[in-house]
């Protein structure tokens, strides 16, 4: 008997195909997550699972997955998983760290330029038939090049954020749990407190994962250390920002902008007052939406699950302190 994987999304095929070889697969089809419910009774029967960042995974489905071996994170971030709860009851879980990290940071240097050039608001200025002709005083917005940058969380994505701003010769600081003096040597980065990179910065872009450390990071009072031409970019995860805030924030004109590929919930309220403001570009969590990204992200995460259902030690293990108590 071939061993069962549920997987909670379509994910590209090369991942189905190399889990389709050792496991018998169903593949929710849908274009929303599984309802809740529907998540908890497939998890009863499988050894396996597949799950997306909006799949909770905690100890209520832990209790209904007694012959759970493996939960397979399709996303670096597990802030969706019980860690601890996976641990005690001897369940791996794994996540895909490495293979997202450019396209991520890409897409946070665009989110920087972009919101920095006004590129979304020129666009819709352009098709409202608005563009009457060339402006000396036209969408004036920041420069990017040679301005300061800070980062909050220097880890495989912040590095990979750090790289590209050297080519606009930033200046760049970073704020993080650890030093990471390799870093510092190699781009020429300045390690500095949270307060003193908020003061300084013309951009602050975030990467680190949300913890409850990392949870309204960005609130009131910190957002008050911000520059007034300042701009905020968030590929991170949604609540390390207080949204209140930062709307208040906006609107007083404490900041000047902000790009947000994360929010807090997800999809955003319709009436979420973010949605308004034309000094803010929100984009829908596509920061690995590559097809090459997505496809690497796949393949991951289908033979993270296939070592855990094998019972070898998947190479993305997250919860190692797992391995003493491991399920025969
Ligand atoms: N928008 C997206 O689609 C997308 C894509 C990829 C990753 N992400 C998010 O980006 C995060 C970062 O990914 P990564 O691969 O760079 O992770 P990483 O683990 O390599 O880096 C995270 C960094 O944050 C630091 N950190 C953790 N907690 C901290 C705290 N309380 N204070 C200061 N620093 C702290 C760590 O020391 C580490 O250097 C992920 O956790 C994920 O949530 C989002």
């Amino acid at each position: 008997m071939k061993p069962k994987v549920y997987v909670t999304r379509i994910i590209p095929e090369m991942g189905l195909d190399i889990l389709r070889e050792v496991a018998d697969i169903k593949v929710w089809q849908d274009e929303l997550p599984p309802p809740r419910e529907i998540l908890l009774k497939e998890v009863e029967n499988v050894d396996g699972l597949v799950s997306l960042l909006t799949d909770k995974i905690d100890a209520e489905l832990f209790d209904r997955a007694k012959r759970l071996k493996i939960v397979s994170n399709y996303a670096v971030g597990f802030d969706n998983i019980d860690l601890d709860e996976a641990t005690k009851r001897g369940i791996m879980a794994t996540n895909t760290p490495g293979v997202l990290t450019e396209t991520t940071a890409d897409l946070a240097f665009i989110l920087l330029m972009s919101t920095a050039r006004r590129i979304v608001e020129a666009d819709k200025f352009v098709r409202a038939g608005k563009w009457k002709t060339w402006g000396p005083m036209l969408m004036l917005g920041q420069d990017v090049y040679g301005a300061k940058l800070g980062l909050i969380g220097l880890g495989r994505i912040g590095y990979a954020v750090a790289k590209r701003a050297k080519g606009f010769d930033m200046d760049v600081m970073y704020y993080d749990m650890f030093r990471n003096e390799k870093a510092e040597q190699e781009l020429g980065l300045k390690f500095v407190e949270l307060e003193q990179l908020l003061k300084e910065s013309d951009f602050v872009s975030i990467h680190v994962p949300l913890t409850p450390e990392t949870k309204h990071l960005i609130n009131e009072k910190t957002l008050g250390f911000m520059k007034k031409t300042a701009i905020l970019v968030n590929t991170a995860r949604g609540p390390v920002v207080d949204e209140k805030a930062l709307y208040e924030a906006l609107v007083s004109n404490k900041i000047a902008g902000a790009g947000l590929d994360v929010m807090d919930p997800e999809p955003p309220n319709m009436d979420n007052p973010l949605l308004k403001l034309d000094n803010v570009i929100i984009l829908p969590h596509i920061a690995s939406a590559s097809i090459a990204t997505r496809t690497k992200m796949a393949v991951m995460a289908a033979e993270n699950c296939v070592a855990g259902l094998k019972g070898e030690v998947p190479p993305n293990l997250l919860n190692k302190q797992v391995l003493d108590k491991m399920k025969k």
